[in-house]
């Protein structure tokens, strides 16, 4: 028989969180500062399913990718169909631009997203099997250099308007269709020469997915890494010139940036401009993207040059923690509503409604019927007036104000009531 789980030990599934009411202001921070920069970049919002056909993200974001082959939630639906919980954001957002012709809509097409993503990782700070991405994709247009800025650009500046600092973005090429198996090809060159001294996984990847070997983290690889070939002497004149006028346009802004020709990123579907987000010091990376001109293509579509980028907001929200700042919480005037007895309770409903349709916020504690625990409630609450209507002032028509502070009190006819505290706050 099944091991029946004790009610009370019930936790959320390893690697995901509750966001709590306490969390939620660093979130209402996060949200105000992007809702500016996309408004004032022009990104409209698009949201997409977060279950998937499966086969959407083993064909773009690659089969030999840590994501497919390991990372996603995989299951077979009661009709069948084998869906994903969605482990990334771009492949959908192409999928719905082919799915829905909007390349039919104004070219290029801005789009934002935010959303949670899974993946079977092992937990650990900064990496989590729920988490959340704000994500940026232009698609359609030209290949044209400049949007690479235009995504990195608007990532820079949510960050900086978090107060983070020290921020650099690490960038490089990883070339075309036409010059990066020429590069690839002399990358295993050069690998094929420490078999024994790589780990069994960059043995592997020296197969399946050669690029990724400049990824690897384990020390001996790293030394390794150090003699490789670099890209930027085998990628094609076109590449080289792309490369060369995002610099320049990177350069012309003053953006932090830091050339890595390592930096080659775990998704398949990208071409050209790679790039990710750190702060001095840090290896997580805070933001990531890339252009990807052939995912298009790939999912059926027509040929559609694009670029994008995404942020990691759980990644984001440690960050401002641990750089000190205090997301500031509304100053609300803080008025409380008080009642004594069944029939002040009934009007203080009434007057609840009277308070938000003129905008004015109020609190209560209504299931409390003693005076004493609805102060309490007052106080913890930190209002600074009460309104207090006894069976007296129900019946007379009249309500009491009094600050919490002073203890000062007045009463006022009941109808006059919204009138008067709009004059006090
Ligand atoms: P990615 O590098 O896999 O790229 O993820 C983007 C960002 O999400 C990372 O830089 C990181 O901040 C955050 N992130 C990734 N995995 C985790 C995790 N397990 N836990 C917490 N945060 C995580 C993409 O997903 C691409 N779709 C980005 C993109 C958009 N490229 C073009 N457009």
């Amino acid at each position: 028989m099944a091991k029946v789980k004790k009610l009370t030990s019930f936790q959320a599934p390893k690697g995901m969180h509750d966001l709590l009411p306490q969390d939620q202001v660093w979130w209402d921070k996060f949200r105000k500062e992007v809702k500016e920069v996309v408004e004032f970049y022009n990104f409209a919002r698009i949201d997409t399913p977060i279950l998937e056909d499966a086969a959407l993200f083993e064909r773009s974001v690659g089969e030999a990718t840590d994501i497919v082959e390991k990372q996603m939630f995989v299951f077979r639906t009661k009709g069948d169909d084998r869906l994903v919980l969605r482990p990334e954001g771009t492949a959908s957002v192409m999928r719905a631009y082919i799915q829905h012709g909007l390349s039919h809509m104004g070219q290029p097409l801005k789009l934002f997203y935010e959303g949670p993503l899974f993946r079977y990782e092992r937990p650990q700070a900064g990496r989590y099997r729920q988490f959340h991405q704000f994500g940026l994709e232009i698609l359609g247009g030209d290949d044209d250099p400049i949007y690479e800025v235009q995504v990195i650009v608007p990532i820079l500046r949510i960050l900086e308007s978090l107060k983070l600092k020290k921020m650099v973005v690490k960038v490089n090429t990883i070339g075309c269709k036409t010059c990066r198996p020429v590069y690839i090809k002399k990358l295993q060159d050069y690998y094929k020469g420490f078999t024994k001294q790589i780990c069994k996984d960059c043995n592997r990847r020296l197969h399946t997915n050669p690029l990724r070997l400049l990824d690897c983290k384990e020390p001996d690889c790293q030394k390794i890494k150090q003699g490789a070939p670099s890209i930027l002497d085998s990628i094609c004149s076109f590449c080289n010139k792309h490369f060369k006028s995002f610099l320049e346009y990177v350069e012309e802004l003053g953006l932090p940036y830091q050339l890595d020709v390592t930096l080659v990123r775990g998704l398949d579907y990208y071409n050209r401009t790679v790039f990710e987000v750190f702060i001095e010091g840090s290896d997580a990376a805070l933001a990531s993207g890339g252009r990807y001109d052939y995912l298009a293509e790939i999912l059926g579509g027509r040929s559609t040059p694009a670029v994008g980028g995404a942020i990691g907001i759980e990644r984001v929200l440690e960050a401002m923690k641990a750089s000190g700042m205090q997301p500031t919480v509304k100053n609300r005037a803080k008025i409380f509503l008080i009642y004594i007895g069944a029939l002040a309770k009934k009007r203080m409903l009434s007057l609840l409604e009277e308070f938000r349709k003129s905008n004015i916020h109020v609190s209560e504690s209504f299931g409390k019927n003693s005076l004493n625990a609805q102060l309490r409630s007052a106080n913890k609450d930190g209002a600074a007036l009460a309104l207090i209507l006894g069976q007296k002032e129900a019946f007379e028509g009249s309500v009491i104000i009094r600050d919490l502070k002073t203890g000062v009190q007045e009463t006022v006819p009941l109808k006059k009531i919204v009138v008067e505290i709009k004059k006090r706050i």
